[in-house]
C-alpha cells in the first residue's frame, strides 16, 4: 500500500458518539494530565497513524523517500524585529525561564541578565548552552518554591517571568488556584521579598477574562498594592503580530512599578508592525510562508500561523505543535504540517509528508515564535518544541522591556 492511499477508517462515517469509551492503556508522561476519553475506533485510528508515521520516519532515515521540498532559506531575520539596544545598566532576574524567550528579549533590550530559575532541567540546559556566562538554576535548584528571595534584594532592578499558564488556559480545565501548578502566589512572594524597581509577569489572555477577575485582584494586584513598598500595576494585552511575529498569539502582561512616577510614565508598547493593513505606515508583518522562505502559491494563501502549542504538559512526549482540530485546519490551509517536527531543515526536507504539506523543523518553529536564528536548541526535539511553544515571542518581550526601561529612565 502506498503511504498516500487513504486508510479504511478515513471513509467511515460511523457516529462515534454512540460507541463506548475505552481508557488509555499508555500511562501519561505528566502526573497532572487527565487522558482524553476516546472510543476503541478512535484509539485504533491514532495507533495506525502513529504506526504509519514511524514507518515513514524509518524510510526517510534510510534515504528511501524522494525529497518534496528544497531546504528552505528563511526571508525573515527575527533579529531585525528586536535590534540590540545600548546597555541600560538595569539588572534583570528571570523566573520560570523556560527555553529563554523573555530572557533573550530582555538581553536584546539592553538589560544585564543576573540569573534564571527554571524547574525543567532540559530547559535550563538550553539557557546554559546559549549563554554559558549566565547564572542558571535548573531542576530542584530552579524551583521557585525553594529559593531565599531576600538574598537577591538590592541586586535586581527588574524581575520578569511567565508563571505556568495551565491553571488558566482555555486549552486546560481552568481550575485557577485549585491547580497545584498555580505559581502566582510564589511570584508575588518573590516580588515582595526582592523589591525590584519593576516587574513584568506574562500569561495567557484568559487570565484577563472576567472568570479570573477576582483571582487577579485577590492573588496578584491587591497583595502588591498593599505591600511595602507598594507596587502600581498596569495590565496590557498584546498580540505577537503587532511586533512582526508571523503567528496568532495574544498575551496578557502585568507590569508593576515601585514608583508612581514610573507607573505614570509607562506607555504600553506601540505596535512596530502591521498585519494585513495596507493603510498602515508601519512595516508589514510577513505571512508565515514568506517568513520561512516558502513559495507563494495559489494553493496555499499566506497568512499567520496558528498559535504554536507546547506539548510539555500533555499526555506523552510529542513533536507536534498543534492541539486542536481548528488549528490543524489552519495549518493545512497554509500548506504546513505541524506534527512530527524534524530536528533540522535538512531532515525535514528528506521526510516528505503524506499530504504534500511542508514539514517544519525546530529552527522553523523557533522562527515562527520569533527567536533569533542564533539561539540553539540542544535538547530532544519534543523538549525543544515544548520550550518554544511555552515561550513569550522575543520581539513582543523586547517591546515590553523597552517600554519598562523608558519609563524607569523618565522617573
Ligand atoms: C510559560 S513557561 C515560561 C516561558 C518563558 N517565559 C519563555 O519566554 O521562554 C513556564 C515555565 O515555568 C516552569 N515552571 C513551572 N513550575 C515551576 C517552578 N515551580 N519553579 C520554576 N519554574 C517552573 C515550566 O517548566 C515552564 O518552563
Amino acid at each position: 500500500m502506498s503511504s498516500n492511499e487513504p486508510l479504511a477508517w478515513e471513509d467511515e462515517q460511523t457516529d462515534l458518539a454512540v460507541e463506548g469509551l475505552v481508557p488509555s492503556r499508555i500511562p501519561s508522561t505528566h502526573p497532572l494530565h487527565q487522558p482524553r476519553s476516546l472510543t476503541a475506533r478512535e484509539r485504533e485510528r491514532y495507533r495506525r497513524m502513529a504506526q504509519r508515521s514511524r514507518e515513514q520516519s524509518r524510510r526517510a532515515a534510510a534515504g528511501e523517500l524522494d525529497s518534496l521540498h528544497e531546504v528552505n532559506v528563511p526571508t525573515l531575520d527575527t533579529r531585525d524585529l528586536m535590534p540590540r539596544l545600548e546597555p541600560s545598566g538595569l539588572r534583570a532576574l528571570s523566573l520560570y525561564s523556560g527555553g529563554g524567550g523573555l530572557d533573550v528579549a530582555f538581553e536584546r533590550a539592553g538589560l544585564e541578565h543576573v540569573a534564571s530559575y527554571e524547574i525543567l532541567d532540559h530547559a535550563a540546559s538550553t539557557l546554559a548552552r546559549n549563554r554559558p556566562e549566565w547564572e542558571v538554576h535548573g531542576g530542584a535548584d530552579g524551583d521557585v518554591h525553594g529559593v531565599q528571595w531576600r538574598d537577591w534584594r538590592g541586586k535586581v532592578d527588574v524581575l520578569h517571568g511567565g508563571p505556568p499558564c495551565q491553571p488558566f488556559s482555555n486549552a486546560g480545565r481552568q481550575q485557577g488556584h485549585l491547580d497545584p501548578r498555580d505559581c502566582w502566589p510564589a511570584t508575588v512572594k518573590a516580588i515582595r521579598a526582592i523589591q525590584p524597581v519593576a516587574f513584568v509577569a506574562e500569561n495567557v489572555p484568559a487570565l484577563a477574562s472576567t472568570k479570573f477577575a477576582q483571582y487577579v485582584r485577590e492573588v496578584i494586584t491587591e497583595p502588591l498594592e498593599r505591600s511595602r513598598p507598594r507596587y502600581y500595576v498596569h495590565r496590557v494585552v498584546l498580540e505577537a503580530r503587532s511586533f512582526g511575529v508571523p503567528q496568532v498569539r495574544k498575551r496578557v502582561v502585568f507590569i508593576g512599578f515601585r514608583s508612581k512616577k514610573a507607573y505614570d510614565a509607562f506607555c504600553a508598547p506601540a505596535p512596530t508592525h502591521a498585519w494585513n493593513n495596507p493603510e498602515s505606515d508601519l512595516p508589514p508583518t510577513m505571512g508565515v510562508r514568506e517568513a520561512l522562505g516558502l513559495p507563494q502559491v495559489d494553493e496555499y494563501p499566506d497568512g499567520l500561523a496558528p498559535t504554536v502549542r507546547s506539548g510539555l504538559t500533555g499526555p506523552r512526549y510529542t513533536t507536534s505543535i498543534c492541539n486542536s482540530t481548528s488549528a490543524a485546519k489552519s495549518w493545512a490551509t497554509l500548506g504546513l504540517w505541524p506534527n512530527g517536527v524534524a530536528a533540522t531543515r535538512e531532515a525535514a526536507s528528506a521526510f516528505p509528508t503524506d499530504s504534500g504539506a511542508f514539514r517544519l523543523s525546530v529552527a522553523d518553529v523557533a522562527l515562527i515564535q520569533g527567536f533569533p536564528p542564533t539561539w540553539i536548541w540542544p535538547t530532544a526535539v519534543y523538549q525543544a518544541v515544548g520550550q518554544i511553544g511555552n515561550a513569550v515571542p522575543p520581539p513582543l518581550g523586547w517591546a515590553v522591556a523597552k517600554s519598562v526601561t523608558e519609563a524607569l529612565a523618565l522617573a
